[in-house]
């Protein structure tokens, strides 16, 4: 017995002195891991295998599943991946998951009777249609919750791409055309999440405007335009919110992989924004291992055995150093301290579902917009019992898009359910043209249109269009509604007109439609985006007047789609599978660019009606003359006879001497509390040097130039209540950053 305690002896001596993460420096764990270990952290630990097909093999063409949703069966089933645990030194394995609509997590498990639902909350263009950080940081808690009590550690959103183009498929997961509307409701899902104690990712840096060709396609953009319009909205979150990680984009920048360019991932994000946190590829992003780990991409998810293996055999050849690895590890570690798994959270698998689904509904009425109101059409007047809801959308109705986007939930309220929990009659016989057995396409015959104009008060068209990871939307019958769509709709207005009956169209959308020759035949038009698992409840709160809406356009619709200032250069060339997209457009995206070329758009950006009306006035600046920062402040009253909420927009026009400036950009917004008919409320907002710069990429700086700024408030960007103006004598040099982006590659030397 004593042979063996003596024998115990030395071991149990050598594991005392292993150094554990939370016991000694993150410095000591990092000089106690092997070369291994190093390369173990950095590489993720890889994705449930697809089941190889029965009979095949890699020997006679099988191939694994190409990079697409992350999904894993380890720790958490259902979560896009993990990162390696490495007990030695008590370093444990984190989990994330997807993504920005709620956390996807596996709903049931193998011999497991619980269910593990999320909350889908409503998609990212809805929530910065409220303009309301406060209540976006609401949703951020609840959601982060369910991060939390799911186990998971980092949660793999929010996406803060510019919606560049309105055919982007992912468009529905991100936020705005604009970067600072972007930014703030990104940075305030983010406060809101991580109060919890977990993380986010903050994806997919930079300019990954499209799906098309997605792992392969290069954005052609100018150091200006990214720095301006497509890094802003990560700037301004990073700055606001400090997310645990960043998320590089599968795209190439100016030909070179983003997980690879050392100048976005390091230059900009660490030296110029000071990013505390790591850096992660997206699922299979980029090619070259080794100059991800020099750029500054940290960890390669979801990782394959083959990089661990080139990684270790480039330290051993010299062609990575070993201080690059530290680095990248301690960046890791930094953040693994954090986290729940660190900190053995034991997580209860139960969060509060039927709370978060309040908050769900909630967000979903506060970001739904009212594009058109006829003569009052909504809310629907008290004398309307019984109503005929068309369009497959009432039935269906869709919750968020497709992809690593799409939450596993319990439910999808449709509207149809949603209109009779509201308490109106809802007509069965076009319940069951739409739902009845073998009924794929519904038959919406005359005589079934004709009857129902005359039993139902009014007809409510629900117009639904999905879109999601992977592929791009296309003009013709997705972008724009199908033949059958506007001709069933003409017959619907025509029968309910006739009858003196109003026809309201509900869209239940991801990202912007077509709006002509249909948009005449509504009476009244809600824009209720893609509005989460209470998606009915919602609608139904708006429609009734239960909720009065206050949501404005965070993107542009234009007249037609050839006016997108992008439109001749999406997805890039060749057509097929582009292989590089221009971004001819520079800084002129989204309303930036109507508003300076004077091209009318059919709904503008900040653009939203009211069942109130109100008044902004009394607009007032600190000072005439602009020093470290001006104070505006603005009074809103609500003129009209319901209480309801307003948005005031600040656009600036700045003096355009030394380089090109857009005719006006929004520099703050606010959002009233909920004012009762007669009841005012000022706001106030700071504008600071930074707000009044532009790019000067000669010199590589941020610069306010002197001259005279015009301030407006406004209630849509074409919508200016009132302006003021302020001086900056001298021009102001508000930062000098890097030069990034060099060489500046010439199309014609881009590889195809
Ligand atoms: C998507 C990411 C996602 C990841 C993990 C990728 O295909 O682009 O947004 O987080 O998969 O599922």
């Amino acid at each position: 017995m004593l042979l063996a305690l003596c024998a115990a002896t030395p071991s149990l001596k050598a594991q005392s002195k292993t150094p554990q993460l939370g016991t000694n420096t993150i410095k000591e764990v990092i000089a106690a891991m092997t070369l291994e270990e190093k390369v173990q952290l950095l590489v993720g630990t890889g994705r449930a295998p697809k089941p190889k097909p029965p009979g095949e093999g890699i020997s006679n063409g099988w191939v694994p599943e190409p990079p697409m949703i992350g999904y894993t069966e380890t720790k958490v089933p259902g979560a896009a991946g993990n990162t390696a645990e490495i007990a030695r030194l008590g370093i444990p394995s984190l989990v994330m998951a997807d993504g920005p609509a709620g956390v996807r997590v596996s709903p049931t498990r193998k011999d497991d009777a619980n269910t593990y639902y999320a909350t889908a909350f409503p998609v990212g263009t809805l929530l910065a249609s409220t303009w309301d950080t406060e209540l976006v940081e609401a949703v951020g808690r609840a959601f982060g919750n369910e991060v939390k009590e799911y186990g998971v550690d980092i949660l793999l959103a929010p996406g803060v791409n510019i919606h560049r183009n309105p055919l982007n498929g992912r468009n529905f997961e991100y936020y705005s055309e604009d970067p600072l509307v972007a930014g703030k409701i990104a940075g305030a899902i983010i406060n809101g999440i991580q109060s919890n104690g977990v993380g986010t990712s903050i994806k997919h840096f930079v300019a990954n405007n499209q799906e098309s060709n997605r792992n392969y396609v290069s954005s052609t953009v100018s150091e200006r335009t990214l720095r301006e319009i497509y890094l802003k909205p990560f700037q301004i979150a990073i700055a606001d919110a400090n997310p645990w990680t960043v998320m590089s984009s599968y795209n190439r920048v100016n030909g070179v992989y983003t997980a690879q360019r050392k100048d976005l991932l390091t230059t900009v994000l660490r030296d110029e924004w000071k990013f505390k946190g790591f850096v992660m590829t997206d699922w299979g992003g980029g090619y070259d291992w080794i100059a991800e780990m020099n750029a500054g991409n940290d960890l390669i998810m979801p990782g394959r055995p083959d990089q661990i293996a080139t990684l270790i055999s480039a330290v051993k050849h010299d062609s990575l150093s070993m201080k690059v690895l530290d680095q990248n590890v301690e960046h890791m570690l930094n953040i693994i301290v954090k986290s729940p798994s660190f900190k053995k959270y034991k997580y209860s698998n139960k969060p509060d579902l039927k709370a978060h689904a309040e908050i769900a509904r909630k967000a979903a009425t506060e970001g739904m917009v009212l594009l058109k109101n006829n003569s009052e059409a909504l809310p629907l007047p008290k004398k309307v019992k019984s109503i005929a809801a068309f369009g497959s959308g009432t039935y269906n109705t869709i919750p968020g898009g497709t992809g690593s986007g799409e939450v596993n939930k319990a439910y999808t309220v449709n509207v149809y359910d949603g209109l009779v929990k509201a308490g109106y009659t809802v007509d069965q016989n076009i319940k069951n043209a739409y739902t009845g057995a073998n009924n794929d396409k519904p038959i919406l015959t005359d005589a079934l249109i004709a009857n129902a104009s005359v039993s139902n008060d009014i007809a409510v068209v629900t117009i639904a269009r999905n879109s999601g990871e992977g592929h791009d939307r296309n003009v013709a019958n997705n972008y724009t509604l199908t033949a059958d769509e506007k001709l069933e709709f003409k017959k619907i207005a025509d029968a309910f007109h006739t009858k003196g009956k109003k026809v309201i169209a509900v869209l239940n959308i991801g990202g912007v439609i077509d709006m002509n020759d249909w948009q005449d035949n509504a009476d009244a038009i809600l824009l209720a985006w893609q509005p989460g698992q209470e998606a009915g409840l919602a609608i139904a709160d708006v429609l009734s007047g239960r909720v009065n809406p206050s949501g404005k356009l965070a993107t542009t619709f234009p007249a037609k789609y050839e006016d997108v200032p992008s439109a001749k250069n999406f997805p890039g060339t060749p057509a097929e599978k582009p292989a590089q997209v221009l971004y001819e457009e520079g800084i002129y995206v989204g309303y930036r660019y109507y508003d300076s070329f004077k091209v009318k758009p059919m709904y503008e950006f900040g653009y939203g009606l009211s069942y109130t009306s109100f008044d902004v006035s009394n607009l007032k600046l600190s000072s005439a003359t602009f020093k470290d920062k001006v104070t505006v402040t603005v009074t809103v009253k609500n003129t009209g006879k319901v209480a309801g909420k307003e948005v005031v927009q600040i656009y600036v026009r700045a003096p355009t001497q030394t380089i090109d400036k857009p005719e006006q950009e929004l520099k703050a917004f606010g959002k009233t509390k909920l004012l009762q008919p007669g009841e005012t409320q000022v706001l106030t907002f700071t504008l600071t040097q930074a707000d009044l710069a532009s790019y000067h990429t000669d010199s590589s700086e941020w610069i306010a130039d002197a001259g005279s700024y015009t301030v407006k408030a406004a209630t849509s960007s074409r919508n200016i209540k009132q302006t003021a103006t302020f001086m900056v004598a001298k021009s102001i040099v508000v930062e000098k950053d890097h030069k990034v982006l060099q060489p500046d590659i010439k199309l014609s030397e881009i590889r195809p």
